[in-house]
């Protein structure tokens, strides 16, 4: 067992991991990392230098060109970023790149990582998983407020459309496909409002860490 402090939280777009990991991690004092930045980053510099995100030299040499300041850009959301991140996600290079960022970043104090494979391969002996998800409906229903929220146009049934295949390949991918870890507690959040998927995540990692 790790002896810091690390809650890995998984699943699929929009299923609510944002807002519990930033939650989570306000409340029990510990750092925050939401590791979709870093590939929504590297999309957007292969994009930007004109590349294809899918072209495993150019995305794995935009990893490790890598900077913080990337994750403070403003241009990371909306469909063109989701399409580019899940491109160079699943390209093997770009994971090993933006590893020991990850793990560096929870090294010190721990963390609360939220991402897709932050429990079966950056912390594989994390003391607290949660796999969190929704019906595509639900998660395509907020993702769609979201981006409307944002005054960004968008059609309900192509966000669901885009999130469906956007799912399909994180889950396929050959490298650190999205899955729940065997010991990851299974959070189904369609039911739930924002307020009772953070009591019964707080709850459950009452279960494994030991807290103040
Ligand atoms: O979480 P978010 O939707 O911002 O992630 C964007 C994309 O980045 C995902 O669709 C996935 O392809 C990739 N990703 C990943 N591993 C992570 C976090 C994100 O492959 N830990």
């Amino acid at each position: 067992m790790s002896m810091k402090p690390i809650v890995a939280i998984d699943g699929p777009a929009a299923a609510g991991k944002g807002t519990l990991a930033r939650r989570l991690a306000a409340t029990l004092h510990l750092p925050y990392l939401d590791t979709g930045l870093l590939y929504r980053a590297v999309g957007r510099r292969v994009l930007e230098t004109g590349g294809d995100p899918s072209d495993a030299v150019s995305a794995e040499s935009a990893a490790r060109a890598l900077e913080p300041a990337d994750l403070d850009r403003n241009d990371l959301r909306g469909p063109q970023a989701d399409a580019a991140a899940a491109s160079v996600a699943s390209i093997t290079g770009v994971r090993a790149a933006l590893l020991d960022f990850q793990r560096d970043f929870a090294v010190r104090d721990g963390a609360v990582l939220d991402g897709r494979d932050i429990g079966t391969v950056i912390f594989p002996n994390a003391p607290a998983k949660l796999f969190v998800t929704a019906s595509l409906a639900e998660r395509a229903r907020r993702r769609w407020l979201e981006l409307r929220a944002k005054g960004m146009e968008a059609d309900i049934a192509t966000v669901e459309a885009d999130m469906r295949q956007r799912d399909a390949k994180d889950a396929a991918r050959a490298a650190a496909p999205l899955k729940a870890a065997a010991d990851a507690c299974l959070l189904d959040t369609s039911e739930m409002d924002a307020e009772a998927a953070f009591q019964a995540a707080l709850a459950f990692i009452r279960t494994r860490i030991d807290l103040i």
